[in-house]
């Protein structure tokens, strides 16, 4: 059955004009081309763009569907469907002079400029785009796990059962904020092991850092405001505020973390601050407890909003943690980032944010309109990850792990790195940062590096308001095997001397 009531068609009325030929379409290469995609949705798309393109112009009669069925050497019913398509979408119509073609407004082509796409927002320009991810796992890329020691067999037979006990109504919308189970399990875990003052209904989960500094971003500031980054820092954060709208602005960090000069905060108050306190990224830093109290202060003096990204504090090497900032004072300014990216495997794309008890409601409606969560078996096997102990015990074996591996990193780079250099950041963590002389540039060095199928990156590449101001390397070892260490960190030199004899030699001509 169908609705097309094919009109037989003359041409005299309504300024309505025929076009019987369309012989070009004999040789359309589309109807010519064989393929999985049926005659008659060729026929349909070969049509259509001819509407659009204005071959076909508006007002002009297409032949009946017998005479372009004849004409094409193909059956009726093809035709048929592909007018019949034509005339629901809007691009002809059945009247009484037969099938013609509508006019498209603004797109017909009679007055249709050459295609130009318009502008892109300013805000989603310069953002640096992540690495293909099999460059991602090369050796020295930071920010990877050790994938390899990851319990597989444990994590694939809780979220098995996670999956069974799923009931097909619980694959609806869900309530914003998470799984009530993985909002109590993170809670009970934060308040633990990382001083973190909280109960579940103040865990929002996220996919992951970048969406919880997005949802920030939107919750906690407008466009137009000023958001404090650390510079050096993390450009993914910088990504995140700067695509949201803020005005971001570098605060320098030395040796000891983010230290804004009183100056600062008068010239340019900021309603957003982005800090790693726990571990400087990517100098490695730890933020001590008079700067952490300070930023508090003045924070609160400000009416400023801090966001203290706390990535990678689970694996410290030397003595116990900082407790995180947000657990220093009651109801401190703080939004409280974590990640399960690290301690468990990046694809899991889970995260959260914790925030102050006032704001749970409006960050809930927020993260539920933006972001509606779904994913519920992946959520509740992380939940009984952490609630069975397998979490813990995970962390305690990477803990070992990561110290074997990055003291296999500093004994080979001791053997074999002949330039004078320091290295960074090894309390904690998942990589090192080493300094290069000057006369050395670190970019030169990682183009270098990439030939040797390396993935170091550049320390000024790490700049979040222009280049970083200092020249290094950053070192990711997590993800490689302690036996494997030797032989790429001698590639590794091999890479820093090419790029100092190529300076060297520049320099001569
Ligand atoms: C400083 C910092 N925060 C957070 C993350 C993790 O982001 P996500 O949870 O989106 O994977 C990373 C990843 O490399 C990071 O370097």
């Amino acid at each position: 059955m169908t609705w097309f009531h094919e009109k037989s068609h003359t041409m005299e009325e309504e300024g309505g004009h025929d076009v019987s030929d369309l012989h070009w379409l004999k040789n359309h290469p589309l109807l010519l081309r064989g393929g999985s995609e049926p005659l008659r949705r060729r026929l349909y798309r070969v049509l259509r763009q001819a509407v659009v393109d204005g071959r076909l112009q508006a007002g002009a009669i297409l032949p009946s569907t017998r005479s372009l069925a004849d004409l094409l050497e193909m059956a009726r019913n093809t035709v048929l469907y592909a007018y019949e398509q034509l005339a629901a979408e809007g691009y002809v119509r059945a009247d009484r002079q037969g099938t013609v073609v509508c006019a498209l407004g603004p797109r017909d082509t009679r007055t249709r400029p050459v295609a130009t796409l318009p502008p892109l927002s300013g805000r989603s320009g310069g953002v640096q785009r992540p690495r293909s991810a099999e460059d991602q796992l090369r050796p020295f890329v930071p920010g990877n796990p050790g994938l390899d020691a990851f319990p597989w067999r444990v994590w694939q037979r809780v979220r098995a059962r996670a999956e069974r006990q799923t009931a097909a109504h619980e694959a609806g919308y869900r309530g914003a904020g998470g799984e009530p189970e993985l909002r109590q399990a993170i809670a009970t875990y934060l308040r633990a092991s990382r001083g973190v003052d909280c109960g579940p209904q103040q865990v929002i989960v996220t996919e992951g850092t970048q969406e919880g500094l997005a949802l920030c971003a939107m919750l906690l500031a407008d466009a137009g405001d000023i958001a404090w980054i650390e510079h050096p820092g993390y450009g993914g954060a910088w990504a995140a505020l700067r695509a949201a709208g803020l005005r971001c602005e570098p605060v320098t960090v030395d040796m000891h973390g983010m230290a804004p000069p009183s100056a600062l905060w008068r010239q340019s108050p900021p309603r957003l601050i982005y800090t790693t306190p726990s571990h400087q990224y990517p100098l490695g830093s730890v933020l001590s407890l008079p700067r952490r109290l300070a930023l508090l202060a003045q924070a609160r003096a400000h009416g400023a909003w801090i966001l203290e990204d706390d990535y990678d504090s689970e694996f410290r090497h030397a003595g116990p943690p900082l407790a995180a900032m947000q657990g220093l004072e009651p109801d401190a300014p703080v939004a409280y980032l974590g990640t399960f990216s690290k301690t468990m495997f990046p694809g899991l794309r889970l995260g959260f944010v914790v925030v102050p008890a006032a704001v749970v409601d409006r960050a809930e409606g927020l993260a539920g309109a933006l972001w509606p969560r779904g994913r519920v078996a992946d959520q509740r096997a992380l939940a009984a990850f952490i609630d069975e102990g397998h979490f813990t015990r995970h962390l305690r074996c990477m803990r070992g792990l990561y110290a074997e591996r990055q003291q296999a990193l500093r004994a080979a780079l001791a053997r074999v790195w002949r330039w004078p250099g320091t290295v960074l950041g090894g309390d904690c963590g998942m990589h090192l940062v080493i300094s290069l002389p000057d006369a050395v540039s670190d970019v030169a060095v990682a183009a270098a590096a990439a030939e040797h199928r390396l993935g170091p990156r550049a320390l000024s590449s790490y700049g979040t308001g222009g280049p970083a101001g200092f020249n290094g390397l950053v070192l990711g070892y997590a993800h490689m095997p302690a036996e494997t260490v030797g032989e790429r960190v001698r590639l590794l030199v091999q890479a820093v001397s090419q790029a100092d004899s190529a300076k060297a030699k520049a320099a001569r001509t």
